[in-house]
């Protein structure tokens, strides 16, 4: 009797065939990686479907992006819609993977109003690195437990280990005749309601969705995000803090205390806020460097 070769995968076995035959399957499932889970598009814009895989491959069959199958969506209507991704080697291994997609009004700058998405609960509010912002709220109820005054205005506070690295950047940027004011640190789910209020009643919802965040998705809810200015702006927040000493000083050293500029001047469209030189958030010194190092967003470094 003739014997015949199975190859599978990379194991040669040779079987005869009057005797059981072993079997070792080594075939592994393609790999399919997204390099996001939720995206907001404009209404009407053309919606790139590749431009989301960040991964597809399989050990047998090398790169698959072109082989990547995905469902369609409907970018004329505002809503939110779910991409299904899917992935088949040729051993018909299937992986899939799913992105959110909120098609929404945008400005020109591609600023959208928080009230037409439903955003996420973050479960680490406790965490120094966690992300907030328009799509990823604080979960209900949940206050930082470790507040303190900060130390040049006692009606603002920080949690303890942001109010420790503020104390030292104050201290710091004194010593080089900067005197700085703090304007705004924690602020309770109230306050905040308050704050988003006033600007839809004085300025309206768009340049509310520019410059304030919903009740909840605040970072200053976190006790991590402190507003800080300088005598010669007359103590204002508004951009001209970036030209100052003072804005001079937290774009070279912030880093080195553990805050960032949370919403820089050329990445509007990615924190979904307008330029806010004054707004430090506390990140810990390592993720600050890092971030400062790389020139990203902490929306960016989570979608890496
Ligand atoms: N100004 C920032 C976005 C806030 O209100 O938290
Ligand atoms: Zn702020």
């Amino acid at each position: 009797m003739k014997c015949k070769k199975i190859i599978l995968s990379s194991l040669l076995m040779l079987t005869g065939c009057s005797q059981a035959q072993t079997i070792t399957k080594t075939d592994t499932e393609p790999t399919l990686e997204l390099s996001q889970s939720r995206v907001q598009v404009a209404v009407n814009k053309s919606f790139n479907y590749q431009s989301f895989i960040k991964t597809a491959s399989d050990k047998e069959d090398g790169d698959m992006v072109s082989k990547v199958e995905y469902t369609d969506i409907e970018t004329s209507k505002s809503g939110s819609y779910q991409v299904d991704y899917s992935l088949k080697d040729s051993d018909h291994h299937e992986v899939r993977k799913s992105l959110k997609v909120d098609v929404v009004k945008m400005d020109d700058k591609g600023i959208y109003n928080p009230l037409d998405v439903t955003p996420d609960t973050i479960e680490n509010p406790d965490d120094i690195t966690a992300l907030v912002n328009k799509i990823n709220q604080i979960p209900k109820g949940w206050v930082p437990n470790d507040l303190e005054p900060v130390l040049d205005n006692k009606s603002q506070k920080l949690r303890k280990e942001a109010n420790v690295a503020y104390t030292k950047f104050y201290n710091d940027a004194k010593a080089k005749g900067i005197n700085i004011y703090s304007i705004s640190g924690y602020r309770t789910n109230d306050t905040q309601t308050l704050y988003w209020n006033n600007q839809v009643k004085v300025r309206g919802e768009q340049y509310a969705s520019m410059y304030s965040a919903y009740p909840g998705r605040s970072e200053h809810q976190l006790g991590l995000a402190i507003d800080i200015s300088y005598t010669t702006t007359g103590n204002r927040l508004n951009e001209t803090v970036a030209t100052s000493p003072l804005g001079k000083f937290i774009i070279s050293d912030a880093y080195k205390y553990g805050f960032i500029i949370r919403y820089p001047k050329d990445k509007i469209a990615i924190t979904n806020y307008a330029y806010e030189p004054w707004h430090m958030r506390y990140v810990g010194v390592e993720l600050a460097t890092k971030l400062n190092e790389s020139g990203i967003t902490l929306e960016e470094y989570y979608n890496q």
